[in-house]
């Protein structure tokens, strides 16, 4: 199983096994991660799933949306390693991702 290694707001890091095939928000909320919102449930209109992604691990990550690139915007805590973890499918290819919950906004 990938793993997938997530750092709360709060800096403690964790390591999860991810399950491929669910989006990065899904596997964050499964393994319990309750600051990550997600309140729309993946569709790509609140926000609540925003996080900093690993930059070495940029070029293996799907290009974003206009919607997403948008609704990034809208964050005050937008920096170049900014995704919506909904948006992006977790696979064997995105082994040992490191994420980072972004700061409530
Ligand atoms: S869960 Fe709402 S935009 Fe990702």
């Amino acid at each position: 199983m990938p793993k997938l290694i997530v750092t709360t707001r709060e800096g403690e890091e964790r390591e999860v096994e991810g399950e491929a095939g669910l989006t990065v928000m899904e596997n964050i909320r499964d393994n319990g991660f309750d600051e990550l919102l997600a309140l729309c449930g993946g569709c790509c209109s609140c926000a609540t799933c925003h996080v900093h992604v690993d930059p070495e691990f940029a070029a293996k990550l799907p290009p974003m949306s206009e919607d997403e690139n948008d609704l990034l915007d809208s964050s005050m805590h937008r920096d170049e390693s900014s995704r919506l973890s909904c948006q992006i499918p977790f696979t064997a290819a995105l082994d040992g991702l490191r994420v980072r919950i972004a700061e409530e906004d």
